[in-house]
């Protein structure tokens, strides 16, 4: 289902982009993986998602050459600077290189990955600076859980994060518990990743051989993946990036903008696969 989400920045985005981790690291798949980048740009998927992680920074230089042929205004660029390099100096060098690899002048989100050593203030600081700068946009943080957050929006410009990008999908609702509705309260979308659910291969085959799922995969005639990106992209302040590296598989993600799920087959799906009882740790990958 095809939704505009709002940033805090007021900036409005369509709730789904690409992921792009893991692209760019095999040359034999580097034209087919930027055609399908494109393919999904040129069907609106302007919010692209990467991390200087991504291939030691292969993925963002694939970005770049993907984006290139495209007018910058026409696209929203997130990448993520790593925990080691979320301080002072490091973090200027950081996002340097990512905008090099991107070959833009600057960032739409720049997202700490993951929270590790550097005090968040100090991390905060720097993306202030960094806007100053006009290297970046906007920022924001990433497998952060409610305490994460709740200490993040307590500190000095905390409450300029935009958006924390955590793991959801239909097998793996923990956030649910409590971290949806906390950000919600708080005007911050989520971005989903793995939405279908590309780094469990255990928890897929459960999904896949669920037969509620079947059902109301076939009852849409669409595929499984699809569906589980459909109940992704129907849940309120939630933006999912699934990865695609063929035009194939960016059509048929794009394709789910027009699907909609009837409130029954929601139902359905929320007791084949409820949200927890209690609060369970954040899933990373
Ligand atoms: N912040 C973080 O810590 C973090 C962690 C993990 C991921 N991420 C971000 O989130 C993005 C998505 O997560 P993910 O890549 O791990 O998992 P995902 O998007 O759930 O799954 C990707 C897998 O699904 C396949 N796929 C996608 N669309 C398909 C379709 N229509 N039909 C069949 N197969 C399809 C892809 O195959 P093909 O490649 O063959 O198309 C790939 O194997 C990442 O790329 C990255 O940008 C962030």
């Amino acid at each position: 289902m095809k939704q505009k989400i709002q940033l805090p920045s007021g900036q409005n985005v369509l709730n789904l982009g690409q992921g792009t981790w893991r692209l760019g690291e095999d040359p034999s798949k580097r034209q087919q993986e930027i055609e399908a980048l494109c393919a999904g740009i040129d069907r609106g998927l302007t919010l692209i998602d990467t991390a200087e992680m991504y291939g030691d920074g292969d993925s963002e230089e694939l970005v770049g050459e993907a984006i290139a042929p495209y007018n910058r205004e026409e696209l929203f660029l997130v990448s993520k600077v790593y925990p080691q390099n979320a301080g002072n100096p490091d973090m200027f060098e950081a996002c340097e290189q990512t905008l090099n690899r991107l070959g833009v002048d600057s960032l739409d989100l720049y997202l700490l990955h993951w929270r590790g050593r550097v005090p968040l203030q100090e991390t905060i600081d720097c993306f202030e600076e960094l806007k100053r700068q006009g290297k970046i946009k906007h920022w924001g943080v990433s497998n952060f859980d409610l305490e994460d957050m709740q200490e993040l929006l307590a500190l000095k410009g905390g409450e300029n994060c935009q958006t924390n990008q955590v793991l959801y999908h239909l097998a793996s609702r923990g956030i649910e518990v409590v971290l949806t509705n906390y950000l919600k309260e708080k005007g911050i979308p989520i971005m989903a990743y793995c939405p279908v659910i590309g780094q469990e291969p255990d928890l897929k085959d459960l999904v896949y051989s669920n037969q509620t799922v079947k059902e109301i995969a076939e009852a849409h005639n669409i595929s499984i993946i699809q569906l589980l990106l459909a109940f992704v992209m129907q849940q309120d302040n939630i933006i999912a990036i699934p990865k695609a590296s063929s035009e194939k598989h960016v059509q048929l993600n794009a394709d789910v903008l027009d699907i909609v799920l009837s409130e029954e087959d929601m139902l359905r799906l929320d007791a084949a696969f409820p949200v927890p009882d209690q609060r369970v740790p954040l899933s990373v990958q």
